[in-house]
């Protein structure tokens, strides 16, 4: 589908974020022209301080750009929140076991007690935390709170997920089971997802497309078509030991290096 099809999900049009630090004048996003589809699993790359944050934040409605327009599509039957965002630094609530965790944005949607726990019941086992439901996030691996985030993004049924590095505290095996996971719920639940990431590893795995944006004021340098390559499902150890991949990550990168030099040089 063309660019500013009927299926868009997002469309940003000239988006643009300046924050003023201290009368210092910071250029986050510089006029991004953008159309997220419905159901996509997109990715962001791009060097440190670029903006993927940012851009993040303004699509869950927590920044509001300085210029330009975003329109989201509502979907008529949905009951769910528009949006659920999985943030890089643990954010569950530590005083709270992974039952009530999981459940907390339904509790938040005015959900009673027992109809919350029924309806985590199905995502708590999605994410193999059975078991674990009365644990609390001090007993829990790094992995696990990670696990009880995502099942929490997707209890509430949101009409788009929001993930700013959710695994990059992880280590590699920990982190490529949960790759796995997220692609085999996304694979049933279909979800327009907007994914940032450092690894260009994590994002050629997971997703439709990558969207790789240059270095402050952060712009879009490029999208690659990765569904194109690897179609779905998907299975991570056959898309990493592919001829294609070691192809992708060298086209990725070679996109990525001088943003990152760039960001270097400027810092
Ligand atoms: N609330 C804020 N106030 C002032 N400046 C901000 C604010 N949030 C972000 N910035 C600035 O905007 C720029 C983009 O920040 P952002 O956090 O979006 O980058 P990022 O691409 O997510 O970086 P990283 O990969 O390191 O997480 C940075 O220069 C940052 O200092
Ligand atoms: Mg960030």
């Amino acid at each position: 589908m063309s660019e500013g099809g009927s299926s868009a999900k997002v469309r940003l049009r000239g988006l643009t974020k300046c924050f003023t630090v201290r009368g210092r004048r910071v250029d986050a996003l510089a006029r991004i022209d953008l159309d997220i589809r419905a159901g996509e699993f997109l990715c962001i790359v791009g060097p440190s301080g670029c903006g993927k944050t940012t851009l993040l934040r303004i699509l869950a409605g927590l920044e509001r750009q300085t210029a330009g327009t975003i329109d989201i599509l509502r979907e008529n039957s949905s009951h769910g929140p528009l949006n659920s965002m999985v943030f890089q630094e643990q954010s569950i609530f530590p005083w709270l076991n992974v039952r009530d965790n999981v459940a907390f944005g339904l509790k938040a949607q005015g959900k009673g007690r027992m109809e919350r726990y029924r309806m985590v019941e199905p995502y708590i086992r999605k994410v193999g935390l059975s078991g674990f439901e009365d644990a609390l996030p001090h007993q829990l691996s790094g992995g696990m709170k990670q696990r009880v985030s995502i099942a929490r993004a997707f209890a509430t049924d949101p009409e788009m997920l929001l993930m700013d590095e959710p695994f990059a505290a992880l280590d590699e095996q920990t982190k490529l089971i949960l790759q796995a996971e997220l692609l085999r719920i996304w694979d049933e639940m279909r979800k327009t997802v907007v994914y940032v990431t450092h690894s260009i590893d994590e994002a050629i795995v997971l997703a439709d497309r990558i969207l790789v944006m240059s270095a402050r004021p952060g712009r879009i340098k490029e999208m690659l078509d990765i569904q194109q390559v690897f179609g779905r499902p998907r299975e991570v150890e056959k898309v990493k030991s592919s001829a294609q991949y070691g192809e992708l990550f060298g086209r990725v990168w070679g996109q990525l290096r001088d943003e990152v030099r760039a960001a270097r040089n400027e810092g």
